[in-house]
């Protein structure tokens, strides 16, 4: 079996090796020229002192490096990891974006592809999904996640971990994937990355935990940690996180790695006052592989020599990485995953672009359409085309892309043309991302007077969201709003394209655009996509993952919130409510929203019981009929609301989605199911409770566009 293999390897190790095992660089310089770097790196790999590089990628990099690991005494090999986020090659919508699709076989699909390609060029583990709540649109990493929502959240998790890591680890066409960051790295404080989170234990273990729960249920391979502090430990130094809930209470069996350099980071926190010190509590918390810090290289051997450290911990962290060596097949052929011909077939395989093009597809909202703007006439004579992100390419990369060759990226411009091969297109870009003049507006006023219709592509550059890429103002950058009054102001129809890694606000457009069209950053096929859904050749179906505010002193906001003891209930009367004297409380477009070409209409609530006991099950049987004109897909969701309890609970949350597809005038019959773990919340020194009392059932295409409602007794 493998722990034996394992077993005896170990007893082969000296502590040097074994803290070897524990250590990962970063190696770009690696394969690069000569340099003092690179001697370093290329010792210690021959040496044992290294279990895993990150950013080696391609077979003939790691098949050298390995080569090098190979020489050393106990021939162990190497685990080569990158960031591969939202595709290799084929880049594939930001992870928020494709979200927004709701749509579980699409994401897997997207994330297995990714891991065919990593797998075919010397990959063995992606440092995704990252799977942090974020209910904090200034936050950059927002673009990486799956939104505010955790019933959701951990779907996409559960979806992403089995797309990368396929049925078992080892075949060719999967890596290992990563839950990350280990926790809470989303609740940032003020959004600003790297930021400290307080925290109570429910919201903790109702919100920011059920994704990462999900993913180790899904069996992924590792974890990562994170930068931030929990209520003033940090995650990398955080036993109670990695100790006791992570390997003790959910009884995980993979390994952690550090962020980077985040055992370091334990310096500046105030939380270790020395490398060594870091080192300790690094490893006592049960963060077993050291990204980029060296504190483990440096420090472990001695600390496990002068008693400080017990070796039980080591070995433990030295057994998990190893397993997952032997797992993947490493030993018994260390190039397995470096095969030239595999990823000269692999990485250019046409068929990728279909994939992508359907994961862009879904990933789409449609947010507004006046009077049915869109789709637009397929005999359409004249359009213009303005704004910054009309020929976007990289910029639709979004951010982390590995191998994007950004020339393949279909550009707004490129992709309606393709369609509308016989209208006539003007374009005039009107104004960069971040100008600050005015220079350029005419232009493209009168770019607009002479069309019959304009197409505008705004939004953020592909770099402004991502890591360490927080913002506080999350409007649209420069001038690009007042570019759209003027061009608005022409009285021609204006359809807004909007790219971003976040919600963006954009109160003007959204009062005054005839149609808006959120596109995230969806990689390859973006332009393809958006034409797509222009044209109605796809009726979009994309719901929100997350909020979007109408400012950003609304922020945080999210759906789920409790409902106060003063809550609005008439937007007229705000006195002593809890409410701004200068915005209505709910946001601009809510979680869950998202339009189609098509209607939908609910009706027949049925519930298999009126009351049920502790332990039961409730079915919650209902019809959804295509009531518009085109086929078209719906998520309908159901959100429950737990009337009185002894804890205040959320005025909704999510606890079931289903996407179908409908022709027109077509019903179908759906049923959801209330198992009694959706009905329970979680209490400090409790744990997960359900307590009896009165349940409303809610269902809609929204959150905030309810359409059945009930109740229910739980006994
Ligand atoms: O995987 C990432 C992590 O999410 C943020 N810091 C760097 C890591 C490795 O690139």
């Amino acid at each position: 079996t493998i722990d034996q293999r394992v077993d005896s390897l170990m007893k082969l190790m000296t502590l040097t090796e074994k803290v070897g095992q524990l250590n990962q660089y970063s190696g770009r310089e690696v394969t690069g020229p000569s340099s003092d770097r690179k001697t370093y790196l290329l010792n210690d790999i021959k040496n044992g002192m290294v279990g895993s590089m990150l950013n080696v990628k391609g077979v003939k990099d790691t098949r050298e490096i390995q080569a090098v690991a190979l020489q050393s005494r106990l021939k162990i090999p190497l685990l080569f990891s990158l960031d591969v986020i939202h595709g290799y090659k084929t880049v594939f919508p930001i992870p928020l974006a494709e979200s927004a699709s709701w749509d579980m076989d699409a994401i897997r699909a997207t994330a297995h592809v990714a891991a065919e390609e990593a797998a075919a060029s010397g990959i063995h583990w992606t440092f995704a999904p990252m799977v942090d709540i974020a209910r904090d649109p200034r936050w950059g990493r927002v673009m990486e996640g799956a939104g505010e929502d955790t019933y959701l959240g951990a779907a996409i998790a559960r979806a992403r971990v089995l797309g990368f890591q396929g049925e078992k680890l080892g075949a060719v066409d999967a890596i290992m994937a990563c839950a990350k960051h280990f926790a809470a790295y989303g609740a940032g404080m003020a959004g600003r990355d790297y930021n400290p989170v307080d925290m109570s234990e429910q919201m903790l273990n109702e919100v920011y935990l059920p994704p990462f729960k999900a993913a180790a249920d899904a069996k992924v391979a590792t974890f990562m940690n994170s930068f931030n502090t929990l209520n003033g430990v940090p995650a990398t130094g955080n036993a109670y996180l990695q100790r006791d809930i992570l390997k003790g209470q959910w009884g995980y069996k993979g390994f952690v790695v550090s962020d980077w350099g985040s055992i370091r980071e334990m310096l500046p926190w105030g939380f270790a006052k020395n490398l060594s010190e870091a080192a300790e509590k690094a490893i006592i918390a049960g963060s077993d592989m050291d990204m980029e810090s060296e504190a483990y290289k440096k420090e472990l051997e001695k600390l496990v020599k002068s008693g400080k450290v017990d070796i039980k911990f080591v070995d433990d962290a030295v057994r998990r990485i190893l397993y997952k060596k032997f797992e993947l097949g490493l030993f018994d052929n260390p190039y397995k995953f470096s095969d030239e011909k595999r990823e000269a077939r692999v990485m250019n395989d046409p068929k990728y672009k279909d994939v992508a093009r359907m994961a862009a597809q879904k990933s789409i909202v449609l947010l507004k359409n006046v009077a049915n703007t869109l789709p637009l006439q397929k005999n359409v004579k004249n359009v213009a085309l303005i704004g910054p992100l009309v020929h976007a390419k990289k910029d639709q990369a979004g951010s982390w892309t590995v191998y994007a060759d950004t020339n393949n990226i279909v550009s707004v411009y490129e992709g309606l043309k393709s369609k509308l091969g016989n209208a006539k297109f003007t374009y005039a870009e009107g104004t960069s991302i971040d100008q600050t003049s005015t220079a350029g507006f005419d232009a493209a006023v009168n770019t607009a007077k002479n069309a019959d219709v304009v197409v505008m592509v705004l939004g953020e550059a592909g770099d402004m969201s991502g890591e360490s890429k927080s913002r506080t103002d999350i409007g649209l950058p420069g001038r690009q709003e007042e570019l759209f009054n003027a061009v608005k102001a022409t009285g021609k129809p204006v359809i807004v394209v909007l790219m971003a890694g976040r919600p963006l606000i954009f109160n003007s457009i959204a009062d005054k655009a005839d149609a808006v069209v959120y596109a995230w950053f969806l990689g390859d096929q973006g332009g393809n996509a958006i034409a797509d859904v222009l044209v109605g050749d796809f009726n979009p179906s994309g719901k929100l993952p997350i909020s979007f505010p109408r400012n950003v002193g609304q922020i945080p906001i999210f759906y789920n919130h409790l409902n106060t003891g003063r809550p609005v209930t008439k937007a007229s009367d705000i006195r002593y409510k809890s409410a701004y004297i200068d915005s209505p409380n709910d946001p601009r477009f809510a979680f869950g929203y998202g339009l189609s070409y098509t209607t939908f209409a609910y009706s027949d609530l049925k519930l298999s019981k009126s009351a049920i006991q502790k332990g039961e099950t409730l079915q919650l049987t209902f019809t959804l009929t295509n009531s518009g004109k085109v086929a078209g897909e719906e998520v309908a969701q159901l959100y429950i609301q737990d009337k009185f309890a002894s804890l205040a609970r959320p005025v909704k949350e999510l606890k079931d989605f289903v996407k179908v597809k409908l022709n027109p005038g077509e019903s179908k019959q759906l049923t959801f199911t209330l198992t009694p773990e959706k009905l329970a919340f979680f209490k400090e020194k409790q744990g997960w409770v359900t307590e009896p009392g009165d349940f409303k059932v809610m269902i809609g295409g929204s959150s905030d566009g309810i359409k059945l409602e009930n109740n229910f007794e739980l006994k």
